[in-house]
């Protein structure tokens, strides 16, 4: 056994219908993949009803789920209503939901426009919070309990520069996780985040590490762990957390970076570059036998 297969047993998801938005490419793909081999039924949505389409095709090809794509911008409202609306008529209960939907690129933050900073705190921090607001209002009113599981990313706390809007809103949304796991837990509905490390998917890699960038800038070099992320570990934390096997973790933000932040955080963690030879002579000048 290891992270590269599936960890819950067979049938975990069974009898859960879950809602993944960007759910036809990349991470939010990895991770339906494996809530369908788990039982569940999905609804993906994104904007582009071509790919939605494609992947639900290819998803019930390889498993007995049922998938069913939904277009919807998540900044718009009415869309965010409808797909709901849609989502409740294909199965009658939707029993969580993933927010996994996000734009993102690199830019010096002097350079952007107000339309630039905009679409990518519209795309993340509004889109996240109406498809919140939608969902968690018909939990409330119909009593149902439900989960929210919202992906994140390390420098949600620790801010970092050149992909700013992206910062300012995914903090955002970690906010909206933990304030909602406390207001809302009493009508049974959960709300957890997960912060993602690097791992390889074209939507990311295109915007973050377009052109060259991807040659000078290996991101498995700044993972103690030595290398980035495979996509069924965070599926198998993921269903973990959208699963009633979570049931008391309710607020919190699990990070699946292989210690990347931590490195980056650490005040002298940049001496792993000092050679063997070097701690030998320091020993050495101590008095002390290497
Ligand atoms: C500067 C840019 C830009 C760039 C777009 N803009 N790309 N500015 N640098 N690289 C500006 C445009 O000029 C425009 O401003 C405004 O942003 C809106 O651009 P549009 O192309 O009209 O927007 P739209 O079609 O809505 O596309 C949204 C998008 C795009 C965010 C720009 O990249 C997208 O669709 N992304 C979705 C998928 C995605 O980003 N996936 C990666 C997630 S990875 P003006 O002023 O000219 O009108 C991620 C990883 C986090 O989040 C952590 C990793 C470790
Ligand atoms: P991705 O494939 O580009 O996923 C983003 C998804 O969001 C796409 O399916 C996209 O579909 C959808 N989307 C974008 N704008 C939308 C809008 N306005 N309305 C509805 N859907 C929209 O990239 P990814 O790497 O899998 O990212 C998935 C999540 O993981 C994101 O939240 C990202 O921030 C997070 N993350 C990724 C990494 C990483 O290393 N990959 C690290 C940390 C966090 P359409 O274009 O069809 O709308």
């Amino acid at each position: 056994m290891n992270y590269t297969e599936g960890m819950l047993r067979e049938g975990s998801l069974k009898g859960k219908n879950i809602l993944i938005t960007g759910g036809g490419t990349g991470l939010g793909r990895a991770m339906g993949e494996y809530f369908l081999e788990l039982g569940a039924n999905l609804v993906i949505t994104s904007r582009k009803l071509e790919v939605l389409e494609e992947t639900a095709k290819e998803m019930m090809a390889k498993s007995g789920g049922k998938v069913i794509p939904v277009v919807c911008d998540v900044r718009d409202i009415e869309q965010v209503e409808s797909m709901w609306a849609k989502c409740i008529a294909a199965f009658g209960q939707i029993h969580g939901v993933l927010n996994n939907a996000a734009g993102n690129f690199i830019s010096p933050t002097e350079r952007l426009s107000a339309n630039a900073f905009n679409t990518v705190l519209d795309i993340v921090l509004k889109g996240t919070s109406q498809v919140t607001l939608t969902a968690g209002k018909h939990w409330i009113a119909e009593k149902q309990p439900g989960v929210f599981l919202n992906i994140v990313t390390t420098y949600a706390w620790t801010g970092s520069g050149y992909v700013v809007p992206s910062a300012a809103a995914k903090a955002g949304v970690l906010a909206l996780t933990r304030s909602l796991a406390v207001e809302w837990a009493k009508y049974g509905i959960r709300s957890n985040a997960i912060a993602p490390g690097p791992f390889p998917t074209e939507g990311a890699w295109s915007r973050l590490l377009p052109g060259d960038l991807v040659k000078k800038f290996d991101p498995a070099k700044k993972v103690p762990v030595g290398r980035v992320g495979v996509h069924q570990e965070l599926a198998n934390l993921a269903a973990y957390l959208i699963s009633d096997f979570s049931a008391y973790v309710n607020g919190d933000v699990i990070t699946i970076d292989g210690g990347e932040w931590l490195k980056g955080a650490g005040e002298f963690n940049n001496l792993e570059m000092i050679p063997q030879e070097m701690w030998d002579m320091m020993e050495a000048s101590r008095g002390k036998k290497p």
